[in-house]
């Protein structure tokens, strides 16, 4: 399964970024054979990313969807890492770190120094321009963006972004390796949102509005998307999901980056994100967690 049938064979990964998004394309690329090196900037945060992708793996043991042997395999595959030097050897990263413009462009700018001048180097940014992280590197040709959808190991969608720079040949080989990997890649240019942000985050801000203006409670939004639209899960509950501040950052970038009233951000979403209510990850957004 490893591998690409693209220009450049990909045998081995620096996936930076270890939290939910990182540890999940961590975890999927090692289960299909890859070498990843799981980065973060301390060994306590990489430590509880392997921790995490070891619980689903074991789960995915009792579930009997995965033999002993083949967790032991995947756990072999993944390496820890703080420091950016590790990432001398492979053929691409793949950055999951914080969703902050100046982080993103620091990584990107040292680790196009380190890595061999062929490797390509992969965004999972939700809202920020592939094209401006490009240009922030020595080799924007080999720069792309590659956006999971969380939970990395059930959602099958990869959107494959070029930016103005990229060559066909990287986005060749990003296509083939997201197909490597079981899941469904899609072709985008570089623009607000991508496809599904573009769709989805304009959803889940018109479903905040309907309760700000009083027309349901969060709970019949809620109930009424997944009975009448057949949703998974409702969008206020899906917000909480996502974080109310990643859905706030990524509204905002619509808004500005298409200078449209349409994309106006609610401001009962606003109020969430400044009482610090991010949803899930802080035990309480729209909904409490326990
Ligand atoms: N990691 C791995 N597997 C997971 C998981 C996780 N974090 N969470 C759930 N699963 C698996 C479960 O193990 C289960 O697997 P089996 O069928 O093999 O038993 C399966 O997913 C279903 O899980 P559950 O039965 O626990 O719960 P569910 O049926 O309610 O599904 C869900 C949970 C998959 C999260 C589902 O509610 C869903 O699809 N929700 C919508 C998620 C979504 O829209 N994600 C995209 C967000 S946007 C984004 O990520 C991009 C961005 O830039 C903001």
């Amino acid at each position: 399964m490893k591998g690409s049938k693209g220009f450049m064979t990909i045998n081995k990964i620096m996936v930076v970024g270890s939290g939910t998004m990182g540890s999940g394309i961590a975890q999927v690329m090692a289960q299909h054979g890859y070498e990843v090196i799981l980065n973060d900037i301390k060994p306590e945060f990489v430590e509880r990313g392997l921790q995490s992708i070891t619980k689903q793996l074991d789960k995915a043991v009792s579930k009997d969807k995965m033999t002993e042997q083949e967790k032991e395999a995947t756990l072999k595959r993944l390496t820890a890492s703080t420091d950016y030097t590790d990432a001398e050897d492979v053929q691409l990263v793949i950055e999951a770190a914080t969703e902050n413009k100046n982080i993103k462009l620091d990584i990107f700018k040292k680790l196009a120094e380190i890595t061999p001048e062929d490797a390509i180097l992969a965004s999972n940014t939700s809202s920020l321009s592939i094209t401006e992280i490009a240009n922030a590197t020595s080799r924007p040709e080999k720069v792309i963006g590659m956006h999971f959808f969380n939970p990395v190991p059930v959602m099958k969608l990869v959107e494959v972004t070029r930016a103005l720079t990229t060559d066909d040949q990287t986005a060749q080989t990003i296509l083939d390796l997201s197909q490597s990997i079981g899941k469904t890649a899609i072709d985008v240019t570089d623009s607000p949102g991508f496809v599904v942000n573009r769709v989805l985050i304009p959803m889940i801000n018109e479903a905040v509005f309907t309760v700000y203006e009083g027309v349901a409670t969060m709970e019949e939004v809620d109930d009424s998307m997944k009975l009448g639209a057949n949703h998974p899960m409702g969008p206020i509950a899906l917000a909480d999901y996502i974080g109310l501040d990643v859905c706030l950052a990524i509204m905002t970038v619509l808004y500005e980056g298409f200078n449209d009233s349409k994309y106006r951000p609610c401001p009962l979403l606003k109020k969430y994100v400044e009482a610090g209510r991010l949803g899930r990850k802080t035990g309480r957004g729209f909904y409490e967690y326990a």
